[in-house]
């Protein structure tokens, strides 16, 4: 048991949506960072860098978070449903489902993740706004909702369902119009969206459904935004989602869930500010049951689909310092061993993070630093003019809050192999993703026969 003090003061134990970093993130008698009881410089030096780690606490605790909210303050069953596409591992699936959370798989990858990691399919939702036929034939096999996101979906599944066949579970996905101020990258309610129909056809598709035996449409769904810091829209958007839910249930069908999609947001630097997680789930709560009440309609099931709210928070990644640019008068760069393809999220929507060194965390920031990945790509920078302690090649850089969107946006740009992750609890660490080598990266690849002989 390593001697430790808190490493934070003024943290949220019960959201850990509103920390700089996981719940259990301590210092040790040196002053080095440690992380469920595991000192972070150890498990790179044990596991190597670039690495991502979880901590189980973070994670189960955000769980509870969201499920104890939803018994608190909706009095009718309530689901949350992790929306997978922010982090889809097999060992991250089971614990969520451990903690009796359902799932959002957007392809047949995530579905299969979902599936094997053991999360029932009466619990999974299959979203998509170009599903192929075999990821809708995989999720109409193993029973899981399916979410109707524009007429090719009906078409399909009229072309694929036997006649005959068991009646699949729909969910309906419609575009409620509210915007949200975000990034416009991951904004998804907004009338102009490739996801759902627009509200004007929502009367034509429901009267659709109507006729087709195979049919059996249970919820509607809408989802406006991510990284979400107000509760106004989610508030805004219960009506209109109540106003959906009498047409449905007005035009003859037996609605019973209504889906508030994701969007919470996170703390990824000192000055975010997010609500907690319990009263994200309040808002979303009340404004559902009196959005209902007033309409005079029975309460549906109330389901929503947290991602980056549940695993951001628990994930970090540790990198090793290596080169050192100093251009006069201009810049200096530190390099690290990772960068745009274990962490797409700062080039794709210039997000910032908050960096410590493991070894050294409280030491006063002196010198101003740009932080580079190692791709070869000038935009490959993690984060620009930041003030860090002054640090040397061979130091290990801690980021925080990157359980969410990085590993599942990854990618092999540069043919880097993806980093190993490892999830820590009590002092332990267990692998929950292998290192992958560069011969891995080979496996797909194929020498057509005609091409000439080599040596
Ligand atoms: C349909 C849907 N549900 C849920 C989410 C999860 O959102 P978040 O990670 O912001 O909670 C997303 C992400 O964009 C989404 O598209």
């Amino acid at each position: 048991m390593l001697k430790c003090s808190p490493f934070e003061t003024g943290r949220d134990l019960h959201s850990p949506n509103r920390n700089l970093s996981p719940v259990t993130t301590a210092v040790d008698e040196e002053g080095r960072l440690v992380v469920g009881q595991c000192l972070l410089s150890d498990l790179a030096e044990q596991y190597g860098t670039p690495l991502y780690v979880l901590d189980e606490t973070t994670l189960r605790a955000s769980c509870v978070a969201y499920r104890e909210a939803l018994e608190k303050y909706y009095p009718a069953p309530s689901l949350a449903l992790y929306a997978s596409k922010a982090n889809s591992t097999l060992a991250i699936c089971n614990l969520i489902a451990s903690e009796g959370l359902g799932l959002d798989a957007v392809s047949e990858g995530e579905l299969l993740t979902a599936l094997k990691a053991g999360v029932p399919s009466k619990h999974v939702v299959l979203h998509g706004n170009n599903k192929s036929d075999e990821e809708l034939m995989l999720g109409y096999r193993n029973g899981v909702t399916i979410v109707i996101d524009n007429h090719h979906d009906i078409d399909r599944l009229e072309a694929l369902i036997p006649s005959g066949g068991a009646p699949v579970r729909l969910m309906l996905r419609f575009t409620p119009g509210i915007e949200c101020h975000t990034h416009e990258y991951i904004k998804t309610g907004h009338l102009d969206s490739k996801f759902g129909f627009d509200p004007d056809q929502l009367e034509d598709v429901l009267i659709r459904l109507k006729y087709l035996e195979w049919a059996s449409l249970k919820g509607i769904h809408a989802h406006i935004g991510s990284q979400i810091f107000e509760l106004e829209p989610h508030r805004d958007l219960a009506a209109v989602m109540a106003d959906a839910l009498e047409l449905a249930r007005g035009l003859g069908h037996d609605v019973e869930d209504v889906n508030v999609g994701g969007g919470l947001g996170i703390r990824y630097i000192h000055s975010d500010d997010p609500p907690s997680i319990d009263s994200w789930v309040q808002v979303v709560s009340l404004a559902i049951k009196e959005a209902c009440l007033a309409r005079n309609l029975a309460l549906p099931r109330l389901l929503c689909e947290p991602g980056r709210s549940l695993v951001a928070p628990a994930g970090l990644t540790l990198y090793r310092i290596g080169s050192r640019k100093v251009i006069p008068g201009v810049r200096t760069y530190i390099s690290v061993d990772g960068g745009m393809s274990d962490n797409p999220r700062p080039i794709t929507y210039q997000s910032s993070y908050t960096f410590y060194l493991a070894d050294r965390p409280l030491s006063y920031r002196e010198e101003k630093v740009t932080i580079a990945g190692k791709h070869c790509e000038s935009g490959d920078v993690l984060i620009k003019d930041y003030m860090l302690p002054c640090s040397k090649s061979g130091d290990v850089l801690v980021v925080f809050a990157t359980g969410a969107y990085n590993a599942s946006m990854g990618s092999n740009y540069n043919r880097i192999p993806r980093p190993a992750g490892v999830i820590v609890k009590d002092g332990r660490a267990d692998l929950f993703q292998r290192r992958e080598e560069p011969e891995d990266l080979l496996q797909y690849d194929l020498i057509p026969d005609r091409f000439i002989a080599l040596g």
